[in-house]
């Protein structure tokens, strides 16, 4: 009897033990990819959507820096924000110590800071900056990103640089203009809309006169770039001088959209291309001279200090504690970006080895 109830009691024991095991390292639908390990904070994470081919270098760069140091439970929020803002009551109910969060649309910030807020959580956004207002609403909310406009400014330098070594070949119609098509990121994305005001405005004060062919947004996307730089190429062909991209996915589908037709094979045909991101996909075709270049916007530096600031807001330590980082007047982290053509590719491929 007694034999019995031993037995009983040690299967009993194990089937409870699994469970609770299970439930720690398990992955419960809606908690996003959980790793676990004991006295670190855990930090919630969104991801606007992991079909995102910078992004995609962004949260690998995150789950680096985090490793040892924090838990991570990720999200991807599919680009949609109902399904974010729900992500981010499951990670609050989970107990999560920080929420770092890629917001899908940069205006929803007031909603999620009022649930951190209501939770007495820190929140850090990355990558898509939430307005001024947002920002200043909350003591425990920082901004992880860049200078949207300096990325603007240095393509535009960029342009201006190549354009004047090479306008023998590339004013095709000699009228001393850049007639340019762009193709621009998100519209209402704090990067796409400053890359394209300041690329323009910089040529300009440069004293380069320019037209605009054809605008349109590709929505960082490569297949949708192919699209519309095919539709362009056969309305405008040879008139095009510039092909202007908000990133570098933008930018290699409108490559492959102008190889289609004949340019940047090598032969006599070409047409400039520039991106942003100098991810190493660009910098491979940079390399090969069918790119012009693109401005590099540091995915490495913006994972981590991501990372450094959640781990510290969670800690209830100074944000900058341990860091180099510096905060500007809208409590923000911002890396800088980095003029990358075949010359110096190598700065570039350095900060994406990862
Ligand atoms: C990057 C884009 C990316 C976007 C996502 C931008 O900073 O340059 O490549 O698609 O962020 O929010
Ligand atoms: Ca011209």
């Amino acid at each position: 009897m007694k034999k019995k109830f031993l037995a009983l009691l040690l299967t009993s024991t194990m089937v409870l033990t699994s469970v609770v095991f299970a439930g720690c390292s398990g992955k419960a639908e809606g908690d996003g990819d959980s790793k676990t390990s004991k006295d670190v904070p855990n930090i919630g994470i969104t991801i606007y959507k992991y079909d995102d081919n910078f992004m995609s270098f962004v949260r690998r760069s995150i789950e680096k820096a985090a490793t040892d140091k924090a838990e991570v439970s990720m999200n991807d929020s599919q680009n949609d924000q109902a399904k974010q803002t729900e992500q981010v009551d499951t990670l609050i109910a989970k107990g999560v110590k920080a929420l770092a969060i890629n917001l899908v649309d940069p205006k929803a910030a007031p909603t999620i800071i009022d649930k951190a807020k209501a939770a007495k959580l820190p929140v850090i956004f990355f990558n898509k900056e939430p307005e001024e207002s947002a920002m200043k609403s909350y003591d425990k909310t920082w901004y992880v990103g860049t200078d949207s406009s300096q990325s603007g400014v240095l393509q535009g330098e960029l342009i201006v640089e190549a354009w004047n070594t090479n306008k023998d070949k590339w004013d095709k119609n000699k009228d001393g203009k850049i007639q340019y098509v762009l193709l621009k990121g998100e519209p209402g994305h704090p990067d796409a809309e400053a890359r394209t005001k300041y690329a323009v405005e910089t040529i300009k004060g440069k004293g380069i006169e320019v037209e605009e062919l054809a605008i349109d947004t590709a929505m960082w996307d490569s297949a949708k770039g192919t699209d519309k730089m095919d539709a362009w190429i056969s309305k405008f062909g040879d008139k095009i001088e510039f092909v202007i991209c908000n990133n570098d996915a933008m930018a290699l589908g409108a490559l492959s959209s102008v190889q289609k037709a004949g340019y940047n094979n090598g032969g006599d045909k070409f047409m400039p291309i520039v991106g942003v991101d100098a991810i190493p996909d660009a910098l491979t075709k940079i390399k090969e001279g069918q790119m012009v270049g693109s401005i590099l916007n540091d995915a490495k530096n913006q994972g981590a200090a991501t990372v450094q600031v959640a781990i510290n807001a969670a800690n209830g330590k100074d944000p900058l504690d341990g860091t180099e980082w510096k905060l500007d007047d809208k409590k923000a982290v911002r890396v800088p970006y980095v003029k990358i053509t075949k010359e110096n590719v190598k700065v570039a491929e350095d900060t994406y080895a990862q």
